[in-house]
């Protein structure tokens, strides 16, 4: 059975005083955990302690960027195998944020996401489409130029143990949480359009959504087994919030898995 993937991407937050006291408590829950597997994402320069901190439990560390560079001059930039020597599991690529502030384009995280899997790393592609983009029904041309893009550069199988993180941006950070039948069309839209290359390359590929997930509008998430995990921001940085989100989400799971 697969797990659920919660990873709690902590963006431009966080101190040692924040990470001393959280990290105790997420190591609590974690303990009690049969359904849901939980993935802390920090900024880079927290990865290494939080790496210590959660030795010797199923927690994983997810890197919230990286380069297409593996070494040489390029000032401010972190490689795969720095993250790999941290004990990094998983790197964020495509979100939104990055896009657009960081004018990060198809091209770019197609490169990112092959050199990823290259060194052995497990990429979670974010997509997801404007409020605009949206209106003008082009929620699939999106996914697919996305795939299409790693797709010139390898092949079918680079999407073998990925994730895809359907991320609207208009949810993202603004309280609206996507319509689950919305999510559902676009993660068994990207399916067939996978298993239409390759059935068994499609069963190995996580689907996560993330957009102003908490721990009040989850629960139609849970109604059939559509996604495989959640990408958090906002709601992962309160641990009160966090900790109740987390027990919400594996007693949904709970009883999905019992009916
Ligand atoms: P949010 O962020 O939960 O605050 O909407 C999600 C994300 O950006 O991954």
């Amino acid at each position: 059975m697969k797990k659920f993937l919660v990873t709690a991407n902590w963006k431009l937050n966080g101190s040692y005083n924040f990470i001393n006291k959280n990290i105790k408590i997420i190591k609590k829950i974690n303990h009690s955990l049969k359904y849901c597997q939980l993935s802390i994402s920090p900024p880079y320069v927290y990865l290494h302690y939080i790496n210590n901190l959660i030795k010797n439990t199923s927690i994983s560390l997810t890197a919230q960027n990286v380069d297409i560079h593996l070494k040489g001059s390029f000032t401010g930039e972190i490689s795969v195998n720095m993250l790999k020597d941290i004990g990094v599991k998983y790197v964020i690529i495509g979100h939104s944020e990055r896009r657009i502030y960081h004018n990060e384009d198809i091209n770019f995280i197609s490169k990112k996401f092959v050199l990823i899997k290259k060194y052995n790393l497990i990429p979670i592609l974010c997509i997801g489409e404007t409020e605009e983009q949206r209106k003008n029904k082009l929620i699939e041309k999106i996914c697919i130029n996305q795939i299409n893009s790693i797709l010139k550069i390898s092949n079918i199988n680079i999407f073998s143990n990925t994730i895809i993180a359907y991320e609207p941006l208009w949810a993202i950070g603004s309280g609206k949480i996507a319509d689950i039948n919305e999510v559902k069309k676009v993660i068994l839209f990207i399916r067939k359009y996978i298993s239409s290359l390759n059935k068994e390359i499609v069963e190995n590929i996580y689907f996560q959504y993330g957009g102003s997930v908490n721990y009040f509008n989850i629960n139609n998430f849970f109604k059939k087994k559509y996604i495989n995990g959640f990408l958090i921001g906002k709601a992962s940085l309160t641990m009160k919030n966090f900790i109740f989100l987390i027990e919400k989400i594996e007693k949904n799971l709970y009883l999905l898995n019992r009916s």
